[in-house]
């Protein structure tokens, strides 16, 4: 891959990461970074019991010990009506424990003193007296007759039940069920994981008293949609509240929700009229905040006598934890789930969900994923290859039969969504063409007939990125549109601020490029800034991949409405008429007489010296882009894998990727967020856990038990593309940040199970460990 700097730029082409030069050079500015004049600093106690009354909490002896400035409780919060805030599905979320503590590791108090390591010692000295009361630990349990009712602070709640909720549509389900072939289920769990950015979540809050005005330095990926939230349930006027979201390292989801700690540190802040810094340790990170997953889900796909599929059922149920805080759209109560019909023409469908409260933390953030697309697709690219290997044919001659055709689209999917554009055949012969595919099934064959354990997965995932339109999709209420403001400078330079905020995707370098693509400016004279509500435009920030299909199309429209303003300063200087001008990437020049033409640099320069009469000065504009539709990313994933049948070791051989994001800005990034991602499925799929004992103790609470792959195991990657572009965005973008780590668990799993499947074994759920593997072999009676 070449990445030259004197490139234009523009899109397509592999420039160097603007923002690296500073990371590699260690002068990031990470939160933990940032000093502030007479900090004090913060730490929480956290319950050890996943379900205990609370009967007293002392804090006397903690508030005597060295440097111990005050001790929050939760009644100290209930004077100031903070104990409980909103989660953002609109339930409630304790702030720090009043009554009860609901999940192992929530916030009980907190301390602040003038060191870090003051707050910490001190912690040990509060005294917490706790009934101890049964947990629950899983969906089942919590529907128990007799379980233990969590939420008894809710008027009228009487049990463990959240929500049901349902798409499609049941009666041509059912019928067309009536009439299959035959039925495929598939009964499996996506089990709780964690982003586990490198990053763990903190804030520096500073309120100045003489001022009023409150700086919240956040690890924060939507930092205006906190600032609103923050106005709302502090009662602070909105103007007065600044969010600065400095450098993060990674977010993944885990740095959208509002945490406790960031209301108790600015609750702090405020009483003590002195800065107050809180930063979670790693254990903290993963015991207490935003989770992902942990759906179980039953999936049954009817298929006719030629292998064609008729209808899809599937009932999940989600585990929700204490509190139902789950980061997606108001109207879908299981997020993006109903996007399960995946790439494929099913006529009809049905989906049911059932959402349940259990003593485990909150979250259901979207990681790395579009509000629980990631389930979705895992579900049906696993129930595919099984409905394959049981029907007898071939992974890809089934998937082949049975995809939406590109000449269907835009494709209306059984449960209500308009894909916008896709190839999905082509992808599939990009893909199988660089696996070799036809000579490699040959050689599975020849090594079976040997006694070897070996198989092929394949997953052809259909994405949906790109939150919102804002009808549909919001948080809170706000809808999700995003924006851009650009400013091009009299010497031709300019800077772009948005509404979103990379934690480390290289929006710097990229929406750069789409400026200099658009103006015709060099991308290295175009400064990108975001995460400062006090100076970006409003947004909703970044996850769900969705900063390239909406703050991306803002920037493309910015840059080309200034582009006509650009048009009538340069018809102005040229003395010719307007539409007598042609636009050439960077400058404008006389249809047929190109000598005389001025570039976008001169235009700017008169925009500020020497305007045409009537004329504003400046060159500058906001755009706020509410996209008229989601963008649907697809691609195929294959895997070639190895087991060990002494051992149940996987070894993943080969991992093809062909990924379709549309119009790729900077082929390079791309392809870093496609490795990414695909690592990250890959420790999903193979050695990820957060479980819970029966009593609810969290294990996996650190790095030692919840593993990060790193080189050592982590498969290498072949890629390959297709491009299909978004026939709704102004440069033909889909988002690509989270497609691999959605698209790819299912194709390692599948690889798996084809090679398990001789031996009759149709399913292992997460993660595929060797024990796993070892027992489902010894339960068929194949030993080495
Ligand atoms: O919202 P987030 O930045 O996480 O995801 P994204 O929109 O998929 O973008 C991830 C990175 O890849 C950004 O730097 C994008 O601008 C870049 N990208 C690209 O160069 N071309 C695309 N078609 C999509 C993303």
């Amino acid at each position: 891959m070449s990445s030259t700097a004197h490139m234009h730029g523009g899109i397509g082409e592999s420039i160097k990461r603007k923002e690296d030069g500073r990371f590699l050079r260690g002068k990031g500015n990470f939160l933990d970074d940032i000093v502030l004049p007479n900090m004090l600093h913060m730490a929480i106690l956290r319950s050890p019991y996943a379900h205990a009354r609370i009967k007293s909490i002392d804090t006397a002896a903690a508030s005597a010990k060295p440097g111990v400035i005050a001790v929050v409780t939760g009644e100290l919060m209930a004077q100031h009506k903070l104990a409980w805030m909103p989660t953002m599905s609109g339930d409630t979320q304790a702030v720090l424990a009043t009554d009860k503590v609901r999940f192992q590791g929530q916030e009980v108090a907190a301390v602040v003193a003038e060191t870090k390591a003051q707050a910490e010692d001190a912690l040990a000295s509060i005294e917490v007296d706790y009934e101890v009361l049964p947990a629950v630990t899983s969906p089942d349990g919590a529907k128990a007759t007799g379980s233990a009712l969590i939420r008894d602070d809710k008027e009228g709640q009487t049990d463990n039940h959240i929500y049901h909720w349902e798409s499609g549509d049941e009666g041509t389900t059912k019928a067309a069920f009536a009439k299959a072939h035959k039925v495929i289920r598939l009964h499996t769990f996506y089990p709780r994981c964690h982003p586990a950015p490198l990053e763990t979540c903190g804030c520096i809050a500073d309120v100045n008293p003489a001022t009023g005005k409150t700086t919240i330095y956040m690890t924060s990926q939507a930092p205006h949609a906190i600032r609103t939230v923050f106005a709302l349930v502090a009662g602070l006027s909105e103007q007065n509240i600044r969010i600065v979201s400095p450098d993060l390292g990674g977010g993944f989801g885990n740095k959208v929700p509002v945490y406790p700690g960031y209301v108790v540190a600015t609750a702090a802040s405020l009483l003590l009229g002195r800065p107050v810094k809180w930063i979670e340790d790693r254990t903290e990170n993963l015991i207490s905040t935003g989770f992902a997953r942990d759906y179980h889900m039953t999936g049954d796909l009817a298929v006719d006598e030629n292998g064609k599929m008729l209808a899809l059922h599937v009932h999940l149920d989600s585990d929700n934890g204490a509190f139902f805080a789950d980061a997606q759209p108001t109207k879908f109560k299981a997020g993006l789930f109903h996007i399960v019909t995946g790439s494929y023409d099913i006529p009809t469908a049905h989906i049911t969900a059932d959402g349940y409260y259990t003593n485990k933390a909150p979250g259901g953030v979207a990681y790395r994923c579009s509000f629980r697309v990631t389930e979705a697709s895992y579900l049906i690219e696993r129930l595919v290859t099984n409905a394959a290997i049981e029907l007898g044919i071939d992974q890809a001659e089934f998937r082949k039969r049975n995809f939406i055709q590109p000449e269907q689209f835009p494709y209306h999917s059984a449960t209500g969504w308009v894909y916008d554009s896709g190839d999905y055949p082509k992808a599939m012969d990009v893909a199988l063409d660089k696996l070799g595919y036809a000579e490699l099934k040959k050689d599975v064959e020849a090594r079976r007939k040997k006694g070897e354990v070996t198989g092929i997965g394949i997953a052809s995932f259909t994405e949906v990125v790109g939150a919102g339109h804002g009808a549909d999709y919001d948080i809170l209420g706000l809808r999700m549109f995003d924006s851009a403001e650009l400013r091009v400078h009299p010497t031709g330079k300019a800077m772009l601020r948005m509404g979103t905020k990379s934690q480390g995707q290289g929006h710097e370098t990229t929406f750069a490029q789409i400026v200099a693509e658009e103006l015709g400016i060099p991308a290295q004279d175009v400064s990108v800034e975001e995460g400062d509500t006090d100076t970006a435009p409003y947004g909703l920030g970044t996850y769900a991949s969705r900063s390239t299909p909406v703050a991306g199309a803002a920037t493309a429209m910015v840059a080309r409405e200034l582009r006509e303003k650009a048009r009538k300063l340069a018809a102005h200087l040229l003395e010719a008429a307007e539409e007598d001008l042609v636009w050439e990437r960077g400058k404008f020049y006389v249809k047929g007489s190109p000598e005389r033409s001025k570039t976008i640099q001169e235009a700017a320069f008169a925009a500020y010296t020497n305007l045409p009469e009537g004329m504003q000065p400046g060159l500058e504009g906001v755009h706020y882009y509410d996209p008229p539709n989601m963008t649907y990313p697809f691609g195929t994933y294959a895997v070639v894998v190895d087991v060990d049948k002494g051992t149940g070791q996987v070894k993943v051989k080969r991992m093809v990727a062909v990924d379709d994001c549309g119009v790729r800005i900077n082929p390079m990034i791309v392809e870093g967020q496609i490795h990414g991602g695909l690592a990250e499925g890959f420790g999903i799929a193979f050695m990820q856990l957060i479980t819970f004992d029966d009593e609810g103790n969290c294990i996996g609470s650190n790095f030692m038990d919840y593993l990060i792959p790193g080189s050592w195991e982590t498969p290498k990657f072949e890629l390959g593309e297709t491009t299909t572009p978004s026939p709704h965005h102004p440069i033909g973008a889909k988002g690509v940040g989270e497609s691999p780590t959605v698209g790819s668990p299912a194709a390692y799993v599948n690889a798996v199970i084809d090679a398990l499947s001789p031996y009759g074994i149709t399913n292992i759920d997460m993660p595929v460990t060797s024990d796993k593997v070892w027992a489902a072999l010894r339960s068929k009676g194949v030993t080495e």
